[in-house]
């Protein structure tokens, strides 16, 4: 062994979240490893103390990551985040210090897909409604439209972000359900992917007004913030349903509340919302929404597989290689 090997010291990496343990346990092999073994998030000052001399960072889709963090902990060179989603991390500020950042997309497609299609069912069907009608003791006869709602088989699936989950919901759609399938996009599908899920391809407001069920699945940044309020809503037909399973901010909470409480669309099914955990108060008070604590990715294989994507990357990160899924590959080999 030579004296470099001898004297290499092994990278330090801080986990800023409750994992899977055995996660954790091959983060061992290889680094040194610093957990906050908790669900409760590190305020900005704890987190910045926990990343001295940490050469990497294992974090989730909730951990702040901005200029002034990086800038406070001039030893980081990855962070690896466990999510597909990164608005929480300024990745331009990354790669301007020679930080590699990666996420983790297409290990949770298929799961997060099956959980929006879940979420369109059950606010088309009303059924988290129809239980707390149930469970109220409010059933006492028969009724010809009681719970009634819309349906999914032969309706018109509209997708806002046709990227590999919303190409997935559109699947399940298409080929499971008989769906006609509108989308927007910033870019146009291949003409050979249009045509085999029948897809037509039309501006947000052509896609606001066609879709009888509106699944919104792009990613949050400042082009996205608020995508849709009042006057998109205002667009959407009075019978139709939108489903949110991208993030919380691309749609304004509280003109959608008013939109269910005003009956303007039927129905809503959320499962990421503006300041979470924090629910805007409307949105508590009208039946018509079903409401979910961002779970679309949580099936136990898929956020293991989410971590063990993570923990791979900042494995190729700090011993030289190309992290899988690196955002901003750029900045390899590290410093
Ligand atoms: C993601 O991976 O972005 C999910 O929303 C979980 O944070």
């Amino acid at each position: 062994m030579s004296d470099d090997t001898l004297n290499a010291r092994r990278p330090r990496v801080f986990v800023a979240r409750r994992i899977f343990p055995e996660v954790v346990a091959q983060l061992r092999e290889h680094f040194d490893v610093s957990t906050h073994d908790t669900d409760e998030p590190l305020s900005r000052d704890e987190l910045i103390a926990r990343l001295q001399g940490c050469d990497g960072v294992f974090v989730a889709g909730t951990e702040p990551i901005d200029a002034t963090l990086l800038a406070a902990c001039p030893t980081l060179r990855a962070v690896c985040s466990m999510a597909v989603g990164y608005n929480n991390i300024d990745v331009p500020a990354a790669t301007a210090r020679g930080v590699v950042v990666s996420n983790a997309p297409g290990v949770l497609t298929e799961t997060t897909a099956d959980f929006g299609f879940a979420l369109m069912m059950a606010t088309a069907r009303r059924i988290t409604e129809a239980e707390q009608y149930l469970r109220a003791g409010h059933w006492k006869q028969w009724s010809v439209d009681g719970m009634a709602g819309a349906d999914i088989h032969g309706s018109t699936l509209g997708i806002l972000g046709m990227g590999r989950i919303g190409q997935a919901i559109a699947r399940r759609g298409v080929h499971g359900f008989g769906m006609s399938l509108v989308y927007h996009n910033r870019s146009r599908l291949p003409a050979e992917d249009e045509a085999a899920l029948g897809a037509r391809y039309l501006d947000l407001p052509g896609l606001l007004k066609a879709a009888d069920h509106l699944v919104i699945v792009v990613p949050y940044g400042p082009t996205s913030h608020h995508l849709i309020g009042a006057a998109e809503l205002a667009l959407m037909k009075p019978s139709a349903t939108l489903i949110n399973v991208a993030r919380g901010g691309v749609v304004d909470d509280a003109a959608l509340a008013q939109a269910l409480a005003e009956r303007r669309i039927a129905g809503a099914g959320l499962d990421v919302f503006e300041g979470e955990p924090a629910v805007h108060p409307g949105l508590l008070e009208v039946p018509n929404v079903v409401l979910t604590p961002h779970i679309a990715s949580a099936s136990l294989p898929t956020r293991l597989a989410m971590c063990q994507l993570a923990a791979s990357n900042l494995r190729a990160a700090l011993t030289g290689q190309a992290p899988p899924t690196a955002l901003n590959p750029e900045v390899l080999p590290l410093r």
